[in-house]
Formats: structure tokens, C-alpha cells, sequence
């Protein structure tokens, strides 16, 4: 019986290892400082959305529109300039998207102040952060080795 168990928690262990060595997410190629533009705002995403649930458990509704409004349009008008063109139209959509669902709630945390209503936003907003990581990951690529490959298309079509 323990062999037993202990077979198939070794089979167990491998075979989630071989899922998970596999990625199968499409690569976006930016340079070393446009990566660090996207993570640069992934990780104010995640921070704000912890400060959110932190107000969320105190009924602040003020706070909670003061750390949704950051994470609104105005911050991925402020990253359109670095990365213009450089991102597949859905990742924008998606992102786009995103950033409305927050404009969204910091309105609805200032006229309606319901604790419930907003984390059923943030719950529904945040199938958006899984959707695009589940889709996509970031390789930084060498200024000069983009050119090249720009060079490379050119001569070809
Ligand atoms: C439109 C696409 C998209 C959306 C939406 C999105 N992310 Fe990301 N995020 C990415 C990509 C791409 C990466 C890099 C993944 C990789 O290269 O493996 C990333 C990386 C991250 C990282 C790692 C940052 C680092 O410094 O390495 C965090 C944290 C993160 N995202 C949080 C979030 C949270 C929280 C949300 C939702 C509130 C979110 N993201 C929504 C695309 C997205």
C-alpha cells in the first residue's frame, strides 16, 4: 500500500515536472528596458491590488478608489509611449481592458461605497491577469540582434 502510494506520488511529481518544463506561451521580444517597463507595471498591478483588499477589509472605500485610480488609463497612456508597436493588438486589448476595469472601480468605490460590489470587480478584473499570463511571456532581445532580424524580414517579403 505505501509503495503504492508513494509510485504514484512519484508519477504524480514527474509528470506535473514535464508539464510545467514545457512553455508554450508566445514570446513577446522587447528590449532589455521595454521588459522592464511591462514588469515595472505588473508589479504596481499586484501591489495595488493588495492595497485594495487591505482597504476592502477595513469597508475604506476612499482607499480603495485612491489605489484603483492609479491602476486605471492613465497609467498605460503613461507606458503607450515606450511601447508603441511593439505589443500584439490583443495583449493591448487585454491590458486596456484592465486598466478600465480599475477606472471602473475607483467610480464605483466613490458613488456606491460597497465593499461587495468591488471585490467582485477585483475578482473579475483579475481573470484578466491570468488570461494574458497564461498566454504570453517576455523575452528581453539585444537591441542590435531586433535590428538584424528586422534586416532578415525585409530581404524576404
Ligand atoms: C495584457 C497582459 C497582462 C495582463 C492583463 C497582466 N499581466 Fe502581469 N505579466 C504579463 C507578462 C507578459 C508578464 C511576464 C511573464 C513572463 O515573461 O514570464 C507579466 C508579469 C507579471 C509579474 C512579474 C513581474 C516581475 O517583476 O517579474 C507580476 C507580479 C504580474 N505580472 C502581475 C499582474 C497582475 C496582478 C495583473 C492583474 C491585476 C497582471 N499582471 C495583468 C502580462 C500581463
Amino acid at each position: 500500500m505505501r509503495i503504492t502510494q508513494m509510485i504514484i506520488a512519484c508519477l504524480l511529481i514527474s509528470t506535473s515536472a514535464i508539464a510545467t518544463d514545457k512553455d508554450n506561451r508566445q514570446i513577446l521580444a522587447l528590449s532589455e528596458a521595454q521588459r522592464g517597463h511591462v514588469l515595472e507595471e505588473m508589479r504596481a498591478l499586484l501591489s495595488g491590488t493588495q492595497s485594495i483588499l487591505a482597504a476592502l477589509s477595513t469597508d475604506d472605500m476612499a482607499s480603495v478608489s485612491k489605489h484603483a485610480r492609479p491602476l486605471g488609463l492613465g497609467m498605460a497612456h503613461k507606458a503607450e509611449d515606450h511601447l508603441k508597436g511593439m505589443l500584439p493588438k490583443e495583449f493591448m486589448q487585454l491590458g486596456m481592458s484592465l486598466h478600465r476595469d480599475f477606472d471602473q472601480m475607483a467610480a464605483d468605490a466613490e458613488s456606491k461605497k460597497d465593499p461587495k460590489l468591488t471585490l467582485r470587480q477585483l475578482s473579475d478584473a483579475m481573470t484578466k491577469c491570468i488570461a494574458c499570463h497564461d498566454a504570453y511571456q517576455i523575452r528581453a532581445t539585444p537591441a542590435s540582434a531586433q535590428t538584424q532580424e528586422h534586416q532578415h524580414r525585409h530581404h524576404h517579403h
